[in-house]
């Protein structure tokens, strides 16, 4: 019988996730199969313990079970601790791992399929929830110069800044803080693109040659990607890349083989 994996999520039907590693499995020629597993609100542990009893190896967690997953984990990887969040289980004898590879996905798009310089940057991200919080240590690792936290309320931002500050110049602002400052790179870590809405960036905060991230995907150009091109950012990206960079993570902690993300990113992006 292959190794049975799974994404696990509420609503999990639009996941492209079971499409991405059935590509990664392919190309490694794997023995696995992947499937993706709607499961009630109140039924994430439950789910994932029949999972696991029925020979379950591995699982992918999405919306909204983030934060369930990481408290059902017996043991967690630093970036999966600081960030309070678990994309990716891993059933072994010692129990359940819970790492979260978005973070280090978001990294990989910008730093090696973008060739973006991270290290020595003016670093913006906007948001502060699970999203943000999952990034936050992975774009620190690559010590940008600051890394400014921006959210509509502020607390939040500040309550991320007592998180994180151990790990480089972290800034917590307001919007209202940012005019006059300029940034290299600005990723989009809210959730506002979902409701097609544009958080209220002030102009003049994209530095010449600099990158506008949204973490969104699918449909098409974003509010904020819109508003970054008018306002003169030279690179703009969506985040395909980072899913699959996130995906090819877990691929990576399941089986130990490093998939091709290329050819990936290009099937879900074919304009490119
Ligand atoms: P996720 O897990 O996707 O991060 P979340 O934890 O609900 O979802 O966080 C959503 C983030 O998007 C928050 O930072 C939220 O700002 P608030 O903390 O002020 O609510 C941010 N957000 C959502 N819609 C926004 C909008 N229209 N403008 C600015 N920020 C927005």
């Amino acid at each position: 019988m292959p190794d049975l994996y799974a994404v696990i999520g509420n609503p999990i039907a639009h996941s492209k996730s079971p499409l991405i590693h059935g590509e990664f499995l392919r190309q490694t020629d794997q023995d696995m199969r992947y499937e993706a597993l709607l499961v009630p609100l109140d039924g994430f542990p439950v789910a994932v313990e029949a999972f696991r009893k029925f020979g379950g190896r591995g699982m992918n967690v999405t919306i909204p079970f983030k934060l369930e997953a990481c408290k059902i984990s017996t043991r967690l990887t630093e970036r999966a601790a600081t960030s309070q969040a678990v994309n990716t289980l891993v059933f072994d004898d010692d129990g359940i791992l819970g790492d979260n590879t978005d973070g280090i996905g978001l990294v990989r798009d910008i730093s090696s399929n973008l060739d973006f310089m991270i290290t020595g940057k003016r670093v913006l991200v906007m948001g502060a929830g699970g999203a943000a919080r999952g990034v936050l240590l992975p774009l620190l690792e690559h010590q940008p110069k600051v890394l400014t936290i921006v959210n509509r309320t502020k607390q939040k931002a500040l309550e991320l800044y007592q998180r994180f500050f151990e790990y480089g110049v972290v800034i917590p602002v307001g919007y209202e803080d940012l005019s006059g400052y300029e940034f290299d790179i600005v990723i989009n870590a809210t959730s506002a693109s979902l409701s097609n809405e544009l958080p209220s960036l002030p102009p003049g905060i994209f530095a010449a040659e600099s990158l506008a991230y949204d973490m969104m995907y699918g449909n098409g150009s974003t509010p904020f990607l819109k508003f970054a091109r008018q306002q003169g950012a030279t690179h703009l990206s969506d985040g395909i890349g980072m899913l699959v960079e996130q995906a090819a993570e877990s691929f990576f902690l399941w089986r130990g083989l490093r998939p091709e993300t290329g050819p990936v990113i290009a099937m879900l992006r074919p304009e490119t």
